[in-house]
This record gives C-alpha cells, sequence and structure tokens, in this order.
C-alpha cells in the first residue's frame, strides 16, 4: 500500500462538526507512513483533548480497515496550533509563477470536446521544440492528465518549506505535470462543492514548484462557470486558446468561452482557437479527409470573433489510441504527431507577439 493511496482514502473520513468536510481538505493529516504491512497515519489536532479526537481517531481506523483487510493499522495524534487557522489553500502567494513566461488557459466552452487530449498533446509538442513546458491540470471534476501521460498512481512529493507547502511536478516526456487527480479518488472531486474545487485547484497551480518555464498550460475545466472566474481572478493568466470542435453546438459555447475571458472585469487576451476533429482520416486512406463534423467551423467562428485559428487537428484514432495508453500522439512522427508540432509553433508566435 503506498502512502498516496492511503491519502486518498482518508478523503472518506469526515468531520462531523465542520459540514462534514474531510480530514485531509482540513489539513488534519499530519503525517502517513507505510512499512510492510503496517500503516501509521498521524493526525494533527489544534488543542489537546479535542472533545471529537477519539471519533476521528476511530473513523480514520475503520476506513482503512475497511479497505485494507488485513493491514496493521496505527493512528496517532499530534498537537499543532496553527492547523485550526490554516484550511488547505487560502492565503497562497504566486511566487511558484514567479520564474514561468507565459501561462496560458486552455477553455473550451463545453466538455468532450478534446480540451485535455490538445493541452497535453500541446505540452509535449512544445517540448519537442525546445521550450520548458508544464501543464496543471485544473479539471477537478474530470482529471485526465494521469491517465493521458501514464503517469497514474504516481505521487508527487511534497514538503515544508517553512511555513509553505510545496509541491513537486512529475516529469515525463520532458513536460512537468500536476493534476488533482495524483491526491483525489476519481469520484472523489465530482462531489466537491464550489469552494472547494476552487481551493484544491489553487493548490494545483500555486504550491507547485514549477522552476524555470517558458510555458505553463492550464487545463480548465469545461464550462464558464463560477470555478473559472475565480481562476481567472487569482491566476495570472497570460492569456488563453480555445478548443472547439467545427459543428454548430460546440461553436455556440465557444462564444461564451470568448466572451468570459473578454469580459471587463477579467479582459485577458485570447490567443486563438484550436479546432479539434476538423475531420476524419481513417489509417488506411490517408490522404482522405471526411468532414463529418462540417467543415470550417472554426475558421467562421475565429474570423467572427476576431481571433486567429491556431490549429486544426484531425480526428485520427492514433490520437485516441495514444491517449488511453499514456503516450501522447505528439511524441510521435505520424501525421497526427506533427499536427500538434505545427499547432506548438502557433501558438509560441502568438504568446511572443503579446
Ligand atoms: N483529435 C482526436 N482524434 C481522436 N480522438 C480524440 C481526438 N481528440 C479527442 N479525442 C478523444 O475524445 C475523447 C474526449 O477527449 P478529451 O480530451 O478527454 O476531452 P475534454 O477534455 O474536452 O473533455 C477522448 O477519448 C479522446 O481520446
Ligand atoms: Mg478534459
Amino acid at each position: 500500500m503506498k502512502t498516496n493511496e492511503i491519502m486518498k482514502l482518508l478523503y472518506e473520513v469526515q468531520h462531523p462538526a465542520k459540514n462534514d468536510r474531510n480530514i485531509v481538505e482540513l489539513g488534519m493529516v499530519d503525517k502517513v507512513e507505510a512499512d510492510g504491512n503496517k500503516v501509521t497515519v498521524t493526525l494533527a489536532f489544534p488543542k489537546h483533548r479535542d472533545p471529537l479526537a477519539e471519533y476521528l481517531i476511530g473513523s480514520t481506523r475503520a476506513v482503512l480497515t475497511r479497505h485494507t483487510p488485513g493491514t496493521e493499522i496505527d493512528v496517532r495524534t499530534v498537537i499543532k496550533e496553527d492547523t485550526k487557522k490554516k484550511p488547505v489553500g487560502l492565503d497562497l502567494g504566486l511566487e511558484e509563477l514567479d520564474n514561468v513566461k507565459y501561462i496560458i488557459g486552455v477553455a473550451s466552452g463545453k466538455g468532450g470536446v478534446g480540451k485535455s487530449t490538445v493541452a497535453v498533446n500541446l505540452a509535449v509538442a512544445l517540448a519537442r521544440l525546445g521550450y520548458r513546458t508544464g501543464l496543471a491540470d485544473a479539471d477537478v471534476y474530470g482529471p485526465s492528465v494521469p491517465k493521458m501521460t501514464g503517469t497514474e498512481g504516481e505521487m508527487p512529493e511534497a514538503y515544508r518549506e517553512g511555513e509553505k507547502e510545496i509541491i513537486m511536478p512529475l516529469e515525463k516526456y520532458g513536460v512537468k505535470w500536476m493534476s488533482i487527480g495524483y491526491f483525489a479518488k476519481p469520484e472523489q472531486a465530482l462531489i466537491w462543492r464550489g469552494p472547494m474545487a476552487c481551493n484544491a485547484l489553487k493548490q494545483m497551480i500555486l504550491q507547485v514548484r514549477w522552476g524555470e518555464l517558458d510555458f505553463l498550460l492550464i487545463d480548465m475545466p469545461p464550462g464558464t462557470g463560477d470555478i473559472h472566474i475565480s481562476l481567472v481572478h487569482d491566476i495570472p493568466l497570460t492569456g488563453a486558446v480555445i478548443v472547439s470542435t467545427p459543428q454548430d453546438v460546440a461553436l455556440a459555447d465557444v462564444e461564451k468561452g470568448v466572451n468570459m475571458f473578454r469580459n471587463s472585469g477579467i479582459n485577458k487576451p485570447i490567443l486563438g482557437l484550436i479546432e479539434n476533429m476538423s475531420w476524419f482520416t481513417p489509417a488506411e486512406l490517408p490522404e482522405n479527409r471526411y468532414y463529418i463534423f462540417g467543415k470550417d467551423g472554426g475558421a467562421k467562428m475565429a474570423e467572427k470573433y476576431g481571433i486567429p485559428l491556431l490549429g486544426q487537428i484531425p480526428i485520427v484514432q492514433g490520437i485516441r489510441e495514444a491517449g488511453d495508453d499514456g503516450e501522447p500522439a505528439a511524441l510521435s512522427s505520424r501525421p497526427d504527431g506533427e499536427a500538434f508540432v505545427l499547432l506548438a509553433e502557433k501558438v509560441a508566435e502568438a504568446a511572443a507577439r503579446l
């Protein structure tokens, strides 16, 4: 049993006096140790004789026993004066972004248009072009970076530096990756309420030691809701790219996405539109293009809003398979891989123009 797996289980331990928020979210898990067949969890309490300490020790033990039968469970406590004052995710400074040149939000009006596929492949392609690149998966409701990069089940290192908790990004394919998916169980994120999702998301960006980067891409949650407003408010985005399919319905959603960034309170430049699933090319007929979602919808939309069309990515079986296998298509020299490299060049040009 790895410590990150244990951490994920601890999300199930709710604090009855804190609106049933869980002990991880409340910052009460001080330490998790796994040694052979033994698991030791240390819970931090703000004061001695906390009336709920026994209860929480009991539920922690119960949750771990239920999920890890046969393991020896030891739950300890430690007194930490400041745990109460410091719920996770508040008061985060921007210093970890100090050496990041461009912070680009990857947004879409709706889900399922291939936003994450584009974000992951764009990151890999930028790295292939020699740019120092990171990607923060801010889609708290459907993190897909772990699967698409074959880093599922890995646990980023975290440590304390003075008052601050620092998380190290994972590195693979020349890119620094961070995702809420490394910390939460897939079904967990879905039930998060607004403020909790916002906090988790800010941590995934502001507590991460990105170091020196040319590009930090942020895979934003689909849609244009509160989380976005909060995100674009708190993270100093340089600009955004919008991913869409050529379909009319998707384009109507693009309009919302564009308006969100252009809203006077936000006012972030849009680098351009990326049209995904532009046409279908079967592997056995590589010269053929079938415009199954309509032709040139992206180009028309880009024109309407006065933003450049940065690239068109075809529907290719290999792109989906590569995503499922955790080896992004952009690593390959096949035409679909090259399409992402071309796109990366355009994105870099557009960023440099800002
Ligand atoms: N250009 C493409 N060609 C083939 N499959 C694609 C392409 N873009 C996305 N997909 C597939 O479509 C599905 C949804 O993509 P995803 O990137 O998760 O969308 P989103 O992040 O917008 O919800 C995934 O199974 C992905 O592999
Ligand atoms: Mg996604």
